[in-house]
């Protein structure tokens, strides 16, 4: 039982953090300082971690941040909002198919009913409705935290303010988008006041709900498809297009092309009936998208990182052009890659102008993959060649083909650089590298720049107000090197005089202030956002939220990484039984944090933070919480992945082999030597029955 005085004191934060979000978002009327409101609701947030009984979904804690510089208040999203993997081609949809009933252990040959719909090319929200009203509408943002736009979402004529017959809290997720006709309008009215145009529907769309003055977003021509759901206090119904249609009957825009189909071979033929209406639909898709029908299944299936296991997005083909390529830089990345960049002559491909294209690395421009199969049957780029540009979806566009009849006869075949352009130094090719490095490190401006960008970018840092132009200004100016030096910046540049902020050009006190407002509230974050500033090779977002839901907190992430051995050792297995980390991923990040310079830039980074815990996913309370679990031998009733990911989200940790730290082995028929020195060490053995029991606690 919680003690009283605990109850008491969480009633009483929440209820003046309720007056003071009122006070300052609906009336404009602050009733208490930002210090005093942030002191509160860290006092708050603090209480929930010691007392997890007491956390609610609803908290303050839960729902709104603190107002972000462009006067968007952020929203925590009571449910992540996940993006989804992506199908380019048909054996992608099989094996999409294959890999749900391989998870949920049926036969290879079963169908599974999916249903299929168009993807709107728009922007994604989430409406939050609570005994029927519109409480507020969120912007995807960075999936967990995205941007009020409330009071813009209400001037949407699809989005009803006041929904009947609905769960008492409901949150509907769908598509912001703009219609061909509207935006062609919108962008006529623009011209003619003389304000700036859209380059394509989406932005426009994007550009209207994000408008500070809702008055404005009034004047544009938003529209909205409801096509998924985040919590929900009672089920839509049990199956995805059931859902859907509740929705719809709730008073939703849904898309009337989504349809529930029985094999896949009828799943494809919908995709290119969707495809062939794509130009007379009105409004921008991209593809179509599939989902299990049934919830339950979906439920099992679960979710990976960032995306669900049980929806896929079937792209269109990309769009093509022919154009010239002019000439070719290389680029110098944060972890000293060297990526060579094409220059085109300026080519229209899917209504965007592109002039840029990725050339990835040597062997590319040479016309051989990175196993040293030939691309493009080997045909190498030349600068002044023809080439056929892609573009697929948001992706960098790339190049398909090389016209050799077009090749001016000089052209000469490209010399990729063995020296840095930016520093001088070696750029060397490690043996099974598919990219050349700068050998310069931190002593590289390139690189040590780089770093800094993406250390307070949006994934990681997001150190609003530190641009790239400004990194680029400091970093010139000798006044940051190192991440570190940004928690520095107001106590060593911050006073007046020489080297300081107030003899900067164009930099007043004002945006000196705002920018060391930014750098403190950056201090605090949560261990995966950390993770993903160090900038380590291969451990970007989702490798980096899936360390913080394993290690929880940054003191048992660092003491595991300072225990692992690359290729051997527990630690080691530990982070290979981690779903979709290998070799490379793990090899990264020890060899990184046992790095001598490396790890001097991360201790002298930490000691400057407040790294936030990060619970694991949706656990719940069970009898094997807290517990180390190993499966062995074949299970029957469902696949590994399932078994594991089941194990977790009871509260327990699945490790790869059986150790003095293992609590139960679960074993199958054909278990071996986990099974024997489980024995040997006393471990608990249990079968797969026994098992099941457990997994459906
Ligand atoms: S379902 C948990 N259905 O595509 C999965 N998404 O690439 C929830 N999108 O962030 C998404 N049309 O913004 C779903 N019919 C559709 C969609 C759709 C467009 C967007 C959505 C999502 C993105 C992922």
């Amino acid at each position: 039982m919680t003690d009283q005085t605990v109850l008491d004191e969480v009633a009483d934060l929440r209820a003046q953090l309720e007056a003071a979000n009122l006070a300052y978002h609906r009336d404009d009327a602050p009733i208490m300082t930002d210090a005093a409101y942030d002191a509160m609701r860290r006092r708050l947030a603090a209480m929930e971690e010691e007392f997890p009984e007491v956390q609610d979904a609803a908290s303050p804690t839960q729902m709104i941040g603190s107002p972000v510089a462009d006067g968007f208040t952020k929203i925590r999203h009571a449910q992540r909002m996940m993006s989804l993997a992506n199908a380019m081609e048909d054996a992608d949809v099989n094996a999409f198919q294959s890999q749900i009933l391989k998870f949920l252990g049926m036969p290879e040959v079963a169908d599974i009913i999916l249903t299929a719909e168009p993807k709107i090319d728009g922007l994604s929200l989430s409406l939050r409705y609570e005994d029927g009203r519109l409480v507020y509408a969120a912007t995807r943002g960075d999936g967990s935290v995205g941007e009020d736009v409330t009071e813009n979402a209400k001037v949407i004529a699809d989005i009803p303010q006041w929904v009947e017959n609905a769960p008492a809290v409901m949150e509907v997720r769908g598509e912001v988008y703009m219609t061909h006709a509207d935006f062609k309008a919108l962008n006529e009215r623009q011209l003619a006041v003389g304000a700036k145009t859209f380059a394509n529907p989406r932005n426009a769309a994007a550009g209207s709900l994000r408008q500070i003055d809702a008055e404005k977003t009034k004047g544009r021509p938003l529209a909205f498809f409801a096509y998924a759901w985040g919590v929900l206090s009672e089920p839509l119904g049990s199956t995805q297009m059931d859902a859907v249609a509740k929705l719809s009957a709730m008073g939703f825009s849904t898309n009337p092309l989504m349809k529930r189909l029985c094999t896949l071979s009828d799943v494809l033929t919908h995709y290119h009936m969707i495809e062939a209406q794509r130009a007379s639909l009105g409004y921008d898709i991209d593809g179509v998208v599939y989902k299990v029908d049934d919830l339950a299944l979906q439920d099992r299936l679960g979710f990976r990182s960032t995306t669900p296991r049980w929806a896929i997005a079937h792209k269109f083909p990309a769009e093509l052009a022919w154009t010239r390529l002019d000439g070719i830089d290389i680029q110098v990345g944060r972890t000293g890659a060297l990526s060579p960049v094409g220059r085109l002559a300026p080519v229209t491909v899917g209504g965007v102008v592109v002039s840029n294209v990725t050339l990835h690395n040597e062997d590319y421009i040479c016309g051989r993959d990175s196993k040293g199969q030939p691309i493009r049957e080997g045909r190498d780029i030349r600068v002044g060649d023809w080439v056929q540009i892609y573009r697929a979806g948001d992706v960098i566009p790339k190049i398909a083909d090389v016209d050799l009849e077009r090749r001016p006869e000089d052209a000469q075949p490209y010399a990729f650089p063995h020296v840095c352009p930016r520093c001088g130094s070696d750029a060397v090719r490690e043996d099974d590298d598919s990219v050349r490095r700068c050998s310069g490190g931190m002593g590289c401006p390139a690189q040590s720049v780089e770093r800094l960008k993406h250390f307070v970018s949006r994934p990681a840092f997001d150190i609003v107000g530190l641009g790239d132009t400004l990194i680029e200004r400091l970093h010139d100016l000798g006044w940051l090197r190192a991440p570190a030096d940004i928690f520095e910046l107001q106590l060593v540049r911050g006073g007046t005089g020489e080297g300081t902020f107030s003899e900067l050009d164009g930099f007043g006190d004002r945006s000196a202030q705002k920018l060391f407002a930014a750098i403190e509230t950056a201090r605090t974050q949560p261990l995966n956002r950390v993770i993903q500033g160090f900038g380590i090779p291969h451990i970007g977002n989702s490798v980096s939220a899936d360390l913080a839901h394993h290690y929880n907190s940054w003191d048992a992430f660092i003491a595991a990484i300072d225990r692992g051995t690359v290729g051997t050792g527990e630690v080691w297995d530990e982070l290979m039984a981690i779903e979709g980390f290998g070799k490379t991923i793990v090899a990264a990040l020890l060899t990184a944090f046992h790095q001598a310079t490396e790890r001097a830039v991360i201790d002298r980074l930490v000691p400057m933070l407040t790294i936030e815990d990060v619970a694991a996913p949706v656990v719940t309370e069970s009898s094997v919480s807290g517990k180390t679990i190993v499966f062995t031998g074949t299970l029957e009733r469902m696949s590994r992945a399932e078994a594991k990911t089941r194990a977790e989200s009871l509260g327990a940790k699945v490790s790869g082999s059986v150790s003095a730290k293992t609590d139960i082995l679960v074993a199958g028929p054909g278990a071996g030597s986990k099974a024997k020195k489980a024995a040997e060490l006393g471990v608990e053995v249990i079968d797969e029955d026994a098992w099941m029991v457990i997994a459906q606690a």
